[in-house]
């Protein structure tokens, strides 16, 4: 599929064109109104009034130089995100067509091109790999009928974006038994190869060597072994540098602290956030951003084998801090802690992990907010403005001091897992013992990693959350 201009009078099967509240025409959907007086009191009889999120398809029966008008609905006011949702439901709402006209870029906001590309990429997004006999799908050509200045490149970080995001996806949604922690690094070695970011993995051995006990605590009850992924772009005259951090468990069964079967079922997606740090630093390398980007993705599968860590085990982790393990399920902040650790002895500017790292978190903020938790409040400040730049919602939380006795251990120097209350506290307080006091920040997307539903650019299942705001990020470094 192909995404180009056309001129403002060109000629497409279908044109997707904007209408706000009240049926007030947007961009393109004005001259419509123009030229088709029926289209109004039409759009009134089929209840299409401008609601953001609505869709209304109306065939011209060739009255029109374009033969179907689908209409948008953009709600009071265009911001990014309604763009994104309404380029995302005209590419559901499509006619099987080969190529697509839209003057929804055209709507008076700066990036509308942006977001409008993202949109309609991302809406087109589906997991098919499993079925024997997948739906037909098309992939039409999308033209931005009128010009708008410098859409080029607009369009090219839409694409790189959305590509990341989407094989974010692809990853997050493959079953477990097809993604081990080996096959997992593979994958990701593979597509960071495909675009001149380098890659080394380590196997257990390894990470033995390397004293990297959180990691294999944690995957010490699987037959599959665990690995550590660092991917590594390094553009010349880098002008700052960064870590991503990635939570990799390929299925959580929860361990010996074994999970209930109804919590399981999702639990293929706690790789969501190497997922997306893999991602991500593959789109900063394609967008040429001159900022180093290391990613470090920490595998492993949480299984109750008879290797497993045992609840009372203490584990030793990369910066030799030792860990009690009280609870088996508490598992993504093990392996955080020795890819933390890493990370913080590369000296990066700032260090972003991305992890589904508690069920508090979800009980917090819900299915569709990440906790942001920050060394600073600069750190959090920065990167809570990369997000919104980015569409994706981040809301900062505290890491009080004070609550770090929760995880005093009787034996070691912290352990697992907390009291009840404040459950994605005291996982991040316990990530900030391995960041060696450099700037951090913590994003905790066990709600938003996944979606219960379809909706707009959202498909069931991985939603590759935190890839936009991490390339965000990074091309907000390089100004
Ligand atoms: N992967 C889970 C967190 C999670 C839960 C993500 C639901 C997405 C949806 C994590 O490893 C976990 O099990 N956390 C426990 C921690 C507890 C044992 C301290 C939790 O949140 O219950
Ligand atoms: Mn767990
Ligand atoms: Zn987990």
């Amino acid at each position: 599929m192909e995404i180009r201009t056309v001129s403002a009078d060109a000629t497409c099967p279908v044109l997707v064109a904007p209408v706000f509240a009240e049926r007030t025409p947007g961009p393109g959907a004005d001259e419509v109104f123009a030229e088709l007086t029926w289209v109004d009191a039409h759009l009134e009889a089929v209840g299409f009034d401008g609601t953001r999120g609505s869709v209304a398809v109306v065939p011209t029966a060739g009255t029109f130089r374009h033969d179907t008008v689908l209409f948008v609905g953009l709600g009071d006011e265009a911001d990014h995100e309604t763009v994104r949702q309404a380029a995302a439901s005209a590419r559901r709402a499509l006619p099987k067509v080969g190529r697509v006209g839209t003057t929804l870029h055209r709507v008076d906001l700066d990036g509308a091109v942006r977001a409008c590309v993202e949109g309609f990429l991302l809406g087109g997004y589906a997991f098919d790999t499993y079925r024997s006999d997948p739906p037909e799908r098309t992939h039409p050509d999308l033209e931005l009928v009128g010009d708008v200045d410098g859409w080029e490149a607009d369009v090219e970080i839409a694409r790189v974006v959305a590509e990341a995001v989407m094989a974010a996806r692809d990853l997050v949604n493959t079953p477990a038994r097809d993604k081990g922690p080996a096959d997992l690094a593979d994958r990701m070695a593979a597509a960071a190869a495909e675009h001149g970011v380098t890659a080394e993995i380590w196997d257990e051995e390894r990470l033995a060597a390397e004293r990297m006990g959180g990691i294999l605590g944690v995957g010490a009850g699987s037959h599959r072994p665990p690995r550590l992924a660092h991917l590594s772009y390094r553009p010349e005259g880098a002008v700052a540098s960064l870590a991503f951090v990635g939570k990799g468990i390929v299925f959580d069964s929860g361990g010996l602290s074994l999970k209930p079967a109804k919590s399981m079922e999702t639990m293929k997606t706690d790789m969501s956030g190497a997922a997306a740090v893999a991602a991500a630093v593959v789109a900063v390398a394609r967008l040429g951003v001159p900022v180093a980007v290391d990613a470090y993705a920490a595998l492993a599968e949480n299984m109750p084998g008879g290797g497993a860590t045992r609840p009372g085990d203490v584990l030793t982790a990369r910066n030799g801090k030792t860990i009690e393990v009280l609870n088996t399920d508490a598992e993504g902040r093990l392996v955080l802690a020795d890819a933390l650790a890493l990370a913080a002895e590369g000296e990066p500017d700032l260090i972003v992990d991305v992890a589904t790292l508690t069920g508090a978190c979800m009980v917090a903020l819900g299915e569709h907010i990440g906790g942001l938790f920050a060394s600073d409040d600069d750190v959090a400040a920065r990167v809570g403005a990369a997000a919104v730049a980015a569409g994706e919602r981040l809301w900062h939380l505290p890491l009080p001091r004070d609550y770090r006795p929760n995880i005093d251990s009787e034996v070691a120097d912290m352990k697992n897992t907390g009291e009840r209350w404040g459950g994605a506290i005291n996982a991040a307080l316990l990530l900030a013992e391995f960041t060696d006091g450099r700037p951090w920040a913590h994003l905790d997307i066990a709600g938003p990693a996944r979606s219960s539903k379809e909706q707009h650019y959202l498909s069931k299942g991985g939603t590759g959350f935190g890839v936009r705001t991490l390339v965000e990020l990074a091309r907000s470094m390089a100004e």
